[in-house]
C-alpha cells in the first residue's frame, strides 16, 4: 500500500484527507514536522508528502530517494525548494485556484477598512468617543487610485472587485503581456505605481526577486496619507520600513494578513497600533474554500499515484509512483 506523510497541519481534524486516502487505498501517516530533520524522520517509506508549512529544502530532497511528490496545501510554495526537488526528480504540486475570490475580497475589505477608518472608529466608539471626526479625515474612495503589484489570478480578481470602488486601477506585472491586462487596468512600473497610488495591494509570490521588494525606497516615493495592503507573503515587505513610513505619516495605515514571522511576535511594532490592521493569514479562508483547498492538495497525491502526474503541477518531476 503506498504511504503518504501528512507533514504538518493546523486543522481541527483531518477527515477530508483521510477519506481521500482511504478511498484511493493509500496509507496516511500524520506528523507535525517543524524542521527538515523532522520531515526526513517522519517520511520514512513515504512516496508522497502533503504539507501545510513544513520545510521541504535541499536536505529533504536529497535524503529521501523514495519520495516522488510533495503537495502544498495552498497556492504559495515558498516553503518548498522547487529547484532542489526538480534536481532530484520530485514533483511539486499545489492548490492554486481554491481561494482567489476569498483573498481578493479580503484585500478589498482591508483596503476599505483603512480608507473608511472602520477599525479606528470601532475602537473610538468602544472607548466612549462618538464623533464622525474622531478618527481623522476620510477621503472619497471614488477619487483614489488603487495600485496592484502582481496581476495574476488574485491580482486580477482584486482589480475586478475594486474597479467600481476606486477611480483608477493601475498594476505592475512585468511578466504578463499587455493583452492580459484587463481594459480597466493601466500598466505601471513599480516606481510609478507607488508614486501614483493612494492604496497599494500586493499579490506577488514570494521568491528571490520579490523578497523585501517593498521597502524604504517605495515608501519614499508614496504620497503622504497612502495605504498598504499585503495579503501575499510577509517577507515581500520590509516591515520595519513600513512601520517607519507609518510613523512618518507617509502611510496613513497598513493592513497585513501575512508577516515575515508568523504568528506575529509579541514585541512587534505593528501590534496594537490603531492604524495597523492585522489578520492571522486568513485571507484564503471561507468554509467552502478550506474544503476545496484541502481536497485539491490531497487529490494531487492520489492522482500522481494513479497516473504519474498530479492535477496541479508547480514543477514537473521524473519519479514514478
Ligand atoms: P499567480 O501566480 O497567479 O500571480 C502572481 C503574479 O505575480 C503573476 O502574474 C506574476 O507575473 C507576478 N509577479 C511575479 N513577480 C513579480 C514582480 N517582481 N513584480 C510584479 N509582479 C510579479 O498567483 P496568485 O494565485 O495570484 O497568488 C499570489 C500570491 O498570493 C501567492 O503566491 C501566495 O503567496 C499569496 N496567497 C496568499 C493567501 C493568503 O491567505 N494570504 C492565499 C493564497 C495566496
Amino acid at each position: 500500500m503506498p504511504r503518504i506523510l501528512f507533514a504538518d497541519n493546523d486543522f481541527p481534524d483531518i477527515a477530508i484527507e483521510r477519506e481521500i486516502c482511504e478511498r484511493a487505498g493509500v496509507e496516511l501517516v500524520v506528523a507535525q514536522c517543524r524542521t527538515e530533520d523532522d520531515v526526513i524522520r517522519a517520511a520514512d517509506g513515504a512516496c508522497g508528502i502533503l504539507l501545510q508549512y513544513a520545510p521541504i529544502g535541499r536536505k529533504v530532497a536529497s535524503s529521501l530517494p523514495g519520495l516522488g511528490i510533495v503537495s502544498r496545501i495552498g497556492a504559495g510554495f515558498d516553503t518548498v525548494d522547487t529547484a532542489a526537488c526538480a534536481e532530484h526528480g520530485i514533483w511539486v504540486a499545489n492548490s492554486p485556484d481554491y481561494g482567489v475570490g476569498e483573498v481578493a475580497t479580503h484585500a478589498l475589505a482591508m483596503a476599505l477598512a483603512l480608507v473608511r477608518n472602520i477599525v479606528a472608529w470601532n475602537r473610538d466608539v468602544a472607548e466612549g468617543r462618538w464623533h464622525y471626526t474622531s478618527a481623522g479625515p476620510v477621503r472619497r474612495a471614488s477619487n483614489l487610485t488603487l495600485g496592484i503589484v502582481g496581476l495574476g489570478r488574485i491580482g486580477k480578481r482584486m482589480a475586478h472587485v475594486s474597479r467600481n470602488v476606486f477611480r483608477h486601477v493601475v498594476a505592475c506585472d512585468p511578466y504578463i503581456i499587455d493583452g492580459d491586462f484587463p481594459a480597466y487596468v493601466e500598466r505601471a512600473t513599480l516606481e510609478d505605481l507607488f508614486a501614483r497610488s493612494d492604496v497599494v495591494s500586493l499579490h506577488v509570490p514570494l521568491n528571490d526577486e520579490t523578497r523585501r521588494m517593498i521597502g524604504a525606497r517605495q515608501f519614499a516615493a508614496m504620497q503622504p496619507g497612502s495605504y498598504l495592503v499585503n495579503t501575499a507573503r510577509g517577507a515581500v515587505v520590509d516591515v520595519d520600513a513600513a512601520a517607519d513610513a507609518r510613523d512618518r505619516g507617509t502611510l496613513a495605515g497598513l493592513a497585513l494578513d501575512v508577516l515575515p514571522v508568523e504568528p506575529v511576535p509579541a514585541q512587534s511594532r505593528l501590534l496594537h497600533h490603531p492604524r495597523a490592521i492585522l489578520t492571522p493569514h486568513s485571507a484564503f479562508y471561507s468554509v467552502e474554500s478550506e474544503k476545496e483547498l484541502r481536497r485539491k492538495a490531497a487529490t494531487n497525491l492520489v492522482t500522481w499515484i494513479r497516473t504519474g502526474r498530479p492535477d496541479y503541477v508547480v514543477t514537473a518531476g521524473t519519479r514514478r509512483p
